[in-house]
């Protein structure tokens, strides 16, 4: 049995400026099941930032629905989204965002902090879950003491600390070499389980091959890959088999 995380209904984002109107989003419908990891592909342009934003209640959506772990974005007041973000939902960037004065244990426990969480409890919290991603002996560095694929790992322990339930990562190995990028993915895959869900936007078919499904953006509406309720498998398989070279 699956539960949908993220519902997006008939979604359009629409930016002015200097008088011209940029529709960043048009009629988007998306439904990401708790368990669930789906890749975002599209151009440069094409929307992506703009549907993450949306998803991490960052923003709303100028029309449509856009429903994240049953709060319903475009009626939540600001309090309850600031919620929403502080407990439930994890960013992961392009280029890392940790806070280069704080100690990879600090990055790590800053949003159980930022929630009121005692020190204490959240630093032993942060201790045991860079335990589990590799990094024990990390916890009392700076961030610019790691390479890029550790920073990433960091940041990817910070997106899933607490009882987080969304993770969002826009192009999280855009600043690695292919070989770490996969390491980073396939952390952030193994963060997915029943009670998470993600989404992934990457430019690269390899990393989307770790998504249960991809869907494709062009000019801010999905023009493949997912309709909310359908059978996927039969979208997918071509672009996972592609992705990964198997002969068919
Ligand atoms: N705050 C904004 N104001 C005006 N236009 C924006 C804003 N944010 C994004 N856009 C426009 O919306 C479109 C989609 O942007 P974005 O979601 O960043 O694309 P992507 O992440 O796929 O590269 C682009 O044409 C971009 O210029
Ligand atoms: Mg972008």
């Amino acid at each position: 049995m699956t539960s949908a995380l993220v519902e997006f209904e008939d979604v359009t984002r629409t930016h002015s400026s200097g008088g011209t109107q940029v529709h960043a989003l048009q009629g988007v419908d998306l439904r990401v099941d708790y368990g669930e990891l789906v890749a975002v592909m599209g151009p440069s342009g094409s929307g992506k930032t703009n549907l993450l934003n949306l998803a991490g209640a960052l923003d709303t959506p100028t029309s449509g629905r856009v429903v994240v772990a049953g709060v319903d974005l475009s009626t939540a007041s600001p309090d309850e989204r600031a919620r929403l973000r502080r407990r439930s939902i994890g960013l992961v960037f392009q280029d890392y965002n940790l806070v280069s004065s704080l100690t990879v244990r600090e990055n790590v426990a800053l949003p159980l902090e930022l929630d009121d969480v005692a020190p204490r409890q959240a630093s032993a919290q942060a201790t045991a879950l860079l335990a589990r991603l590799g990094l024990a002996d990390r916890g009392s560095e700076f961030p610019d003491r790691l390479s890029g694929g550790q920073r990433q790992r960091v940041a990817i322990a910070r997106s899933v600390i607490g009882t987080r339930s969304l993770i969002l990562a826009d192009e999280p190995t855009g600043a690695l070499d292919s070989v770490l990028g996969e390491e980073v993915i396939e952390l952030l895959r193994a963060q997915i389980g029943p009670e998470c869900g993600g989404i992934l936007v990457t430019h690269d078919p390899r990393y989307a091959a770790w998504a249960d499904r991809t869907v494709f953006l062009k000019d801010g509406r999905i023009v493949a890959g997912t309709a909310p309720l359908v059978k996927v498998e039969s979208l997918t398989g071509p672009i996972s088999d592609q992705a990964s070279g198997a002969a068919s």
